[in-house]
């Protein structure tokens, strides 16, 4: 089954071709990253111009790389939410579009299931596991009993982890997205500072708000006692005290499960302190941790393509009221 994905929900307009929710035909990102940089982050508005602009030749141009026509094509899958709504808006009317015209199912993909089957499309998920997702809007641990089943087992409570790694970013003056900056400074650095450990308890529910603000708060400090700030030296502290409370809710719920897989998702699955500290700790505890290559942890259309073949095995489509949703949940 070739499924013809489109994915749309941040700065990335993005159209793959997947072969039966694990092949990556074909892909092409259109990143606006450099657009937005010059704001320090995403600007919705502007994001929703520049997929309007874009999206019919980053379509043309993926059927072209495969050389495929809609007649090679099964079905069409397009994440619905959550994200930026004038930005799901194009991708969800585009995908209608194609599937009205051409006469094809239509596959609605939540965001998340995406970044979770990214997986897939570098080895066969294998069933019960836990999947940490997280990524720049996103900070969840779920629980998958089978296939294309989710249990929310915990989220972020305010800031999404990447976003924090975007503000401390620009607090530091180091340019966005800061994620793979703080990533790459936090290797040369040593671990300076002490910066509070946040929610510390518990749950499987995060918090970054107060780590994000402690640093802030250090950075300015600093700033008005006239004190050089050593920026490779925050970025480790900040790093070490993230991937310690990612790390120790991750191995919980695996352990309170009773489950030994686990699968990291999303953008900020790219972080090397996260990566090596989960993979050990797995190794410690006999957990098969698997993530994706680095090329699907960030938004793509062959995640939604991947998700969509199991979604419509379970027979999820839409029709042509499908609407696009900023914020919705996974189930
Ligand atoms: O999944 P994604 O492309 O978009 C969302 O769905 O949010 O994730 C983007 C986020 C950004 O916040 C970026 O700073 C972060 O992922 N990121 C990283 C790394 N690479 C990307 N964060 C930490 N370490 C990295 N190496
Ligand atoms: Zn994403």
């Amino acid at each position: 089954m070739y499924i013809l994905a489109i994915e749309s929900s941040c700065d990335e307009t993005s159209c793959s071709i997947v072969k039966n929710g694990c092949v990556d035909v074909s892909t092409v990102i259109l990143s606006q990253i450099d657009i937005h940089t010059n704001f320090g982050g995403v600007v919705p508005e502007i994001a929703s111009r520049h997929h309007l602009k874009n999206i019919t030749m980053v379509i043309e141009e993926c059927l072209k790389k495969a050389n495929f026509t809609m007649d090679n094509i099964d079905a069409i899958a397009i994440t619905y939410g959550p994200g930026l709504i004038g930005s799901l808006l194009v991708g969800v009317e585009a995908a209608k579009t194609l599937a009205f015209i051409y006469n094809k199912p239509l596959i609605p993909v939540h965001h998340i299931a995406g970044h979770i089957y990214a997986n897939n499309l570098c080895k066969k998920m294998e069933y019960p596991l836990i999947a940490l997702v997280v990524s720049g809007g996103h900070t969840e641990l779920v629980y998958m009993k089978d296939e294309y089943e989710f249990e929310k087992l915990g989220e972020t409570l305010d800031d999404a982890v990447g976003e924090s790694y975007d503000k401390v970013a620009r607090v530091i003056g180091v340019g966005y997205p800061g994620g793979p900056v703080i990533d790459k400074m936090a290797k040369i650095g040593i671990h300076e500072y002490n910066l509070p450990i946040p929610l510390n308890d518990d749950s499987y529910n995060f918090s970054f708000s107060g780590l994000k603000s402690a640093v802030i708060n250090l950075a300015h400090n600093y700033d008005q006692k006239g004190i050089k700030l050593n920026k490779e030296n925050l970025a480790k502290s900040f790093q070490d005290v993230v991937v310690e409370t990612i790390t120790k809710k991750t191995i919980k719920a695996l352990k309170d499960k009773n489950v030994n897989r686990l699968i990291i998702a999303g953008g900020v699955a790219a972080n090397s302190g996260i990566r090596e500290n989960l993979k050990k700790e797995c190794e410690n505890n006999k957990i098969e941790c698997s993530y994706p290559e680095l090329k699907y942890c960030t938004d793509n259309a062959s995640m939604i393509g991947a998700a969509a073949y199991y979604a419509y095995k379970k027979g999820i489509t839409a029709d042509s009221s499908l609407n696009a949703r900023s914020s919705v949940k996974l189930s």
